[in-house]
């Protein structure tokens, strides 16, 4: 069977809902005669119904490249959202371009239903292409609510993690490790490796789980000697906990390479430098990484193409805001080389360019802003304002300073809570705040600076910008989507069967969508 025969799946016509994919999951299964065939129909099945919101499929070129085009339809129109930077609400003013009947509406609203838009939460009373607006941001987004793993892949066994081995590791961490470490291993098994390369380790979390508690040999690679150094001390303290636990047989410790990984030749370079150890075997490999950042995802998915012995890859990305994009058209029409994004034919021949700050907003996280309590998201936006006006600050007293796109940074402690209706006490703040990025920025206090002239003018929108920043962030998990759609196109455009699982619990982990891929015809 092809990989196109799961586009049944897809046979409703324009998108579908989960209820076509259930009904073609039961006829597949029903017909398929090959286990491993019914096994991938299924794996499909629970991933795409994890959502009942999305009427979006990817389960093969066809439909992912249905789902891009039909993202990039959506958010084109929004451009002015997405190409923009809250800092310049006030001196761009950016609330202009939004419908106004939309913003008369949520400036009013309570800052509880503004923070839930970006997870696609509506009020009834709210006008209809608004309520249009934040359904389909939603539907477009991929489902982020974390898999059953142990139904998606049958073989999978998850390690309980001790005390000792997650020494160090925070709740967030450990929760990722354990399930990323058990999705891993389940994957080697099924392309029949025992070798491992965590590539951007970090301190090694995931090479030691993966070594000491589920045997498999691994390498873990990552640009920071620091990191090498803590990784080797790490598991050297860890082997004698597992070494003095007499009825576990004896374990090798993860290997630590430190190197700054900017290409897929330079990856390939490393696995035929560690084939020639005695230790390790790299005729067969698998590819992991957790939030390896921008383009080391890239790199991952690129060696795992060109390099035979890479048999899968698991991927989990990060920091988008990272990643190099082309700017414009190149020859380089098989995404071999070059940028971070686009990467598959499909998104190169749409034209579509993001650039830095749409990659930022993809960065964003709906399900941690719906979780935050109503002082912290007052907090935030009175953050937003408080820097948005300071932007009018620079932009009078020192414009030279804004040509350099200045980030002032958290201004943490000072103003943590500090909320308040008085608008005479909000002037002040706003003083304070300034002074602060100013001393950051290393700027020159002795000009006469109007802040209170300043933030007169700033007051009167303060309330707007939670709204424009609620609808803006509407489009992040869509920008997000599209950067993962995209890497998954490019993977189904080579004929390689991909697909993508959200591991992790998103309001502990965000960036929770693992890409899994395999070769050799081995299905999940
Ligand atoms: C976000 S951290 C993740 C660390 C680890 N995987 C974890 O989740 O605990 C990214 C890691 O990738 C490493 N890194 C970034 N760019 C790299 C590159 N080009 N080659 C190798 N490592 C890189 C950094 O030093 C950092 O340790």
């Amino acid at each position: 069977m092809s990989a196109d025969s799961y586009s049944c799946a897809n046979s409703g016509g324009e998108g579908h809902h989960f209820g076509d994919v259930r009904e073609s999951f039961k006829i597949m299964a029903t017909t398929s005669d090959s286990e491993e065939e019914v096994k991938l129909v299924y794996l499909v099945h629970l991933t795409m119904t994890s959502n009942g919101n999305c009427k979006y499929s990817c389960a093969t070129a066809t439909e992912t490249l249905e789902w891009i085009r039909a993202s990039i339809d959506f958010i084109n129109p929004y451009s002015f959202f997405w190409e923009s930077h809250v800092v310049n609400f006030l001196t761009h003013e950016l609330w202009k371009a939004v419908d106004k009947e939309w913003i008369d509406c949520l400036r009013k609203e309570p800052v509880e239903y503004l923070v839930q838009i970006p997870s696609g939460f509506v009020q009834d009373h709210w006008p209809s292409s608004l309520k249009k607006f934040i359904t389909t941001s939603s539907s477009l987004a991929f489902p982020r609510e974390q898999a059953d793993l142990e139904k998606v892949l049958p073989n999978m066994q998850v390690a309980l993690l001790n005390a000792v081995i997650t020494q160090g590791m925070n709740p967030k961490k450990k929760h990722e490790i354990e399930a990323l470490a058990g999705v891993v291993s389940s994957v080697a098994r099924d392309v029949e490796t025992n070798t491992v390369i965590d590539v951007g380790a970090g301190q090694g979390y995931l090479a030691q789980v993966l070594s000491f508690e589920y045997q498999l040999s691994v390498i873990a690679v990552d640009s920071s000697s620091h990191h090498g150094t803590i990784t080797h001390t790490r598991a050297q303290r860890i082997k004698k906990h597992y070494d003095a636990r007499k009825h576990k047989s004896s374990r090798k410790m993860p290997k630590t390479v430190t190197c700054c990984v900017l290409s897929s030749d330079m990856l390939k370079g490393l696995l035929a430098e560690q084939d020639t150890h005695i230790d390790m075997c790299c005729s067969s490999v698998l590819l992991t990484g957790l939030h390896a950042c921008g383009d080391l995802s890239v790199t991952m998915l690129r060696t795992f193409l060109e390099c035979e012995q890479v048999k899968a890859v698991v991927s989990i990305g990060c920091c988008y805001n990272l990643l190099s994009e082309e700017e414009e058209e190149t020859k380089d029409d098989d995404g071999m080389c070059g940028f971070g994004f686009p990467l598959s034919r499909g998104v190169k021949s749409s034209g579509l360019h993001l650039r830095r700050n749409a990659r930022d907003l993809a960065c964003q996280s709906a399900d941690r802003w719906r979780g935050l309590g109503k002082d912290e998201s007052l907090h935030n936006f009175e953050m937003h304002a408080f820097r948005a006006a300071f932007q009018m600050v620079l932009s009078k007293y020192f414009p030279e300073t804004l040509t350099t796109s200045p980030t002032i940074g958290r201004q943490g402690k000072a103003f943590r809570r500090i909320i308040t209706n008085n608008v005479e006490d909000r002037c002040s703040l706003f003083e304070k705040f300034s002074q602060s990025a100013m001393h950051r920025l290393n700027l020159n206090n002795n000009k006469n600076i109007d802040f209170a002239g300043i933030w007169k003018k700033a007051e009167p929108f303060y309330e707007v910008i939670g709204a424009y920043w609620s609808l803006r962030a509407a489009l992040g998990p869509v920008l997000e989507t599209l950067i993962l759609l995209d890497r998954l196109l490019f993977l189904q455009e080579q004929g390689v069967e991909a697909f993508m699982l959200p591991i992790f619990d998103p309001t502990l982990s965000p960036r929770n969508i693992a890409l899994i891929a395999t070769k050799n015809n081995k299905r999940l």
